[in-house]
């Protein structure tokens, strides 16, 4: 038998799990994968991103946020673009392909479209966003709200765990507050935005699929809940305790109970215990609330029974509970003319005519965030995801296979084909 002869297209994904690899070491932590908005890491991933960008034919810029973005002009300058996009942050012991490998495999595609000699009808940018995941200000999508025109003048005084300030971090960063605003992007300079993804839960593995089109994304809100009570001696009688840690965990059982009653998505992955001692009785928990459904009117009254509840709960324990929304996106449909352009991309690399015929391409909704849920305030979003190992995401064991990434660079370069060919039709 022989071994089969490796393609372009799996030289391409060879070197796109190698940069996949490179950037998962700029990290601020040195036992995992940390890269926050605006740091260090940060800086040095746009720059090795941009490098990239540049030796693929690309013109590229970093924009008044800090986002890494690049463009290829279409057949004349000055066109509207279809816009790729994902993001370069991470989340704490992150694994090395959430946003990262989206923004590396639209790196591979507007390569081989610059290379291709045959330009297309629009022009195709990139745009690497710095935040995503809301690791270091709590809030998240902060990149692509930038380019959305949607900031909030609020966040500015949004302060990280050391107590910086993001309107200090933008001047450390080399950036000027007062131009963030530079960075949007109007509704007209846009054709679309397409944004590929590792799937981030199981269905593609589970039914042997290597990638899938997106249907829409959940709708998501998040908190941070501060439960209050009273300090004293661990020493203190049953009746005279009001200790708010006990307190903060029947909330967050009562939490799970009634979002898996709802039929919602709801996660407290963030503890604060004070004053933190072994012989103290915790006088305040913070914790933080993320609740996500696929529609925004069952999220809500998802968080209206749940505020009740542990309104209650705290009551009968003599506590105070306060709640802070830190985070509000609405559910997004991504559109139909995208969704038919990457379900075209998908089904060109299943082998043509003489290929058994295969099920049509798999379409499946997102519950976790991505930032085309910002964009879609200003253009159309179309999703491709990429099955991953396990289903497995923020963590250090996601994993994806060189043979899946070839698949969709492959769709992903036929379905910007497919759009170019009915482009301007819509
Ligand atoms: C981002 O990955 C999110 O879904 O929170
Ligand atoms: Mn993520
Ligand atoms: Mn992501």
């Amino acid at each position: 038998m022989t071994a089969a002869v490796p393609t372009v297209s799996d030289a391409d994904a060879a070197v796109i799990l190698a940069r996949c690899e490179e950037l998962a070491r700029h990290s601020s932590l040195t036992d995992g994968i940390e890269r926050t908005y605006l740091s260090a890491e940060h800086a040095a991933v746009n720059y090795r991103v941009a490098g990239w960008m540049a030796a693929a034919g690309l013109t590229t810029w970093q924009d008044a946020a800090g986002n890494q973005c690049a463009r290829l002009s279409g057949r004349t300058r000055g066109l509207p673009a279809l816009m790729f996009g994902s993001h370069l942050d991470t989340v704490r012991a992150a694994g090395r392909y959430d946003g990262i490998l989206g923004v590396l495999v639209a790196i591979t595609v507007t390569g081989r479209i610059a290379a291709s000699g045959r330009p297309l009808p629009f022009a195709l940018e990139i745009a690497a966003f710095g935040d995503e995941e809301g690791t270091r200000f709590g809030t998240t999508l902060l990149g692509s709200r930038a380019v959305a025109g949607t900031w909030l003048e609020s966040w500015w005084d949004l302060r990280d765990a050391s107590g910086t300030s993001l309107r200090e971090a933008f001047a450390a960063f080399g950036l000027d507050p007062a131009k963030v605003g530079d960075a949007a992007r109007a509704p007209q300079e846009l054709v679309g935005y397409l944004e590929a993804h590792i799937e981030q839960g199981p269905v593609l593995e589970e039914e042997n699929r290597a990638l899938g089109v997106v249907t829409g994304i959940a709708g998501a809100r998040r908190f941070l809940l501060t439960v209050t009570g009273s300090a004293g001696h661990s020493g203190t009688p049953w009746p005279r305790r009001r200790d708010a840690l006990a307190g903060a965990a029947e909330c967050i059982t009562t939490i799970e109970r009634i979002a898996r009653a709802e039929g919602l998505t709801a996660t407290v992955g963030h503890l604060r215990v004070f004053p933190d001692a072994v012989n103290v009785i915790p006088g305040k928990v913070e914790f933080s609330f993320d609740l996500r459904a696929p529609d925004d009117a069952d999220r809500d009254r998802g968080w209206t029974l749940i505020e009740a509840a542990l309104t209650d709960i705290c009551a009968t324990r003599a506590l105070h509970l306060d709640s802070n929304q830190v985070h509000e996106a609405a559910a997004v449909a991504c559109s139909p003319r995208l969704r038919a352009a990457i379900a075209a991309g998908i089904r060109s690399t299943e082998g043509g005519a003489e290929a058994p015929a295969e099920p049509a391409p798999r379409e499946l909704p997102s519950i976790a965030g991505h930032d085309a849920m910002a964009i879609a305030a200003i253009t159309d979003v179309g999703m491709l995801f990429v099955r991953c190992a396990g289903g497995i995401s923020h963590h250090p064991d996601e994993s994806v296979t060189s043979a899946d990434v070839a698949l969709a660079v492959d769709a992903l370069e036929a379905a910007v084909r497919a759009l170019a060919a009915d482009y301007p039709a819509r």
